[in-house]
């Protein structure tokens, strides 16, 4: 099975961290979203990925080429015209194969082996709160009557997630091809889903599949969110000099903690510097550092450096001394 994968957007939401990294490779949980994607398609069988990148492609494809052993076929998408388009540019590499499509931007949590069983072609689904923002499709005796972009006036709230299966990719390739053809545009793309409507009013069959676990990563509070779910049950890690580790956490090994309280719900990643500090329900990118703070709540980017400095105080019985 073939996988592609859209990674070309900007992730405008999570700056400043996408200001020098593509939002697929923000750390989460001890690796970047894209990590626990690719991680979860190897699991299902997928022995081929094409990712599609764009807005800092080259950092996407040296951390893939450098991470896994798989044949991968790198397309650019140097314009953003939505997923029907990016998705068109990849059919020299997976025409008429089978094919799974999972946007790099949110990790989804299920049992990956059991969506080729599921039927011919499977959107994964779940439910939500405000269908305005997703695709959302309609279902009538397990099938998939019809699929509407970010709809207006939402026919219910069962929202297609970003995960695509089918067993024969040729269909899709030539309903995105009609879809450019024909100039369809929705909110001013080029959709995916309107390259599957246009299946659906063929009469091809789409199977939802209902999903446990959607996580976001779009914005610091919801990528901190989705660290501290992900991190559950992790261990610890007895690592550190003169320092308590409160798991859940994930601790590079290649990291140097001294002096200090790290967790719960803390991703450290390598070549990290903690001294003397206090942190927890926090990211720290690669090579970062700390001395001599406290912070919950916080993103570091990769060699950022936050450090705050001592007071010494020299006063005398009574005084009265307000530190901010
Ligand atoms: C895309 C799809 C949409 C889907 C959503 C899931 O929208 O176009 O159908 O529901 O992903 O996250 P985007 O989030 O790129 O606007």
């Amino acid at each position: 099975m073939k996988a592609v994968i859209p990674v070309a957007g900007i992730g405008k939401r999570l700056r400043p961290h996408t200001h020098t990294s593509p939002k697929a490779l923000v750390p989460v949980a001890g690796k970047p979203i894209l990590g626990h994607i690719v991680d979860s398609l190897i699991g299902m069988g997928v022995r081929e990925l094409i990712p599609i990148i764009g807005y800092k492609g080259d950092q996407i494809r040296e951390y893939l080429t450098g991470t896994y052993d798989l044949p991968m076929r790198f397309v650019e998408q140097t314009e953003q015209k939505g997923i029907a388009h990016a998705v068109s540019l990849t059919r020299p590499f997976a025409d008429r194969s089978e094919l799974i499509i999972i946007l790099g931007d949110t990790i989804i949590k299920t049992d990956f082996s059991r969506i080729p069983r599921a039927g011919e072609n499977v959107l994964a689904v779940r439910e939500v709160d405000d269908p305005r923002r997703f695709g959302i499709c309609e279902v009538e005796g397990g099938v998939i009557t019809s699929i509407v972009e970010k709809p207006d006036d939402p026919k219910g709230n069962l929202a297609v997630v970003g995960l695509y299966y089918f067993r024969d990719s040729s269909g899709l390739y030539e309903a995105c091809a009609q879809v450019i053809e024909r100039g369809i545009r929705t909110k001013g793309e080029y959709q995916i889903t309107d390259a599957l409507s246009l299946l659906i009013e063929r009469g091809v069959r789409f199977t939802p599949f209902p999903i446990d676990g959607w996580y976001d990563c779009g914005k610091v509070e919801t990528l901190l969110e989705t660290n501290r779910i992900l991190l559950e049950g992790a261990a610890g890690g007895a690592h550190g000099v003169n320092s308590v580790i409160i798991p859940p956490c994930s601790v590079d090994q290649a990291s140097v903690i001294e002096n200090s309280v790290v967790g719960p719900y803390v991703s450290v990643a390598r070549g990290c510097e903690i001294r003397d500090s206090v942190v927890r329900n926090s990211i720290l990118g690669e090579g970062s550092s700390l001395s001599n703070v406290v912070l919950d709540g916080s993103v570091i980017g990769a060699g950022a450096e936050v450090t705050r400095s001592r007071t010494s105080l020299n006063i005398s019985d009574d005084s009265q001394v307000e530190l901010s």
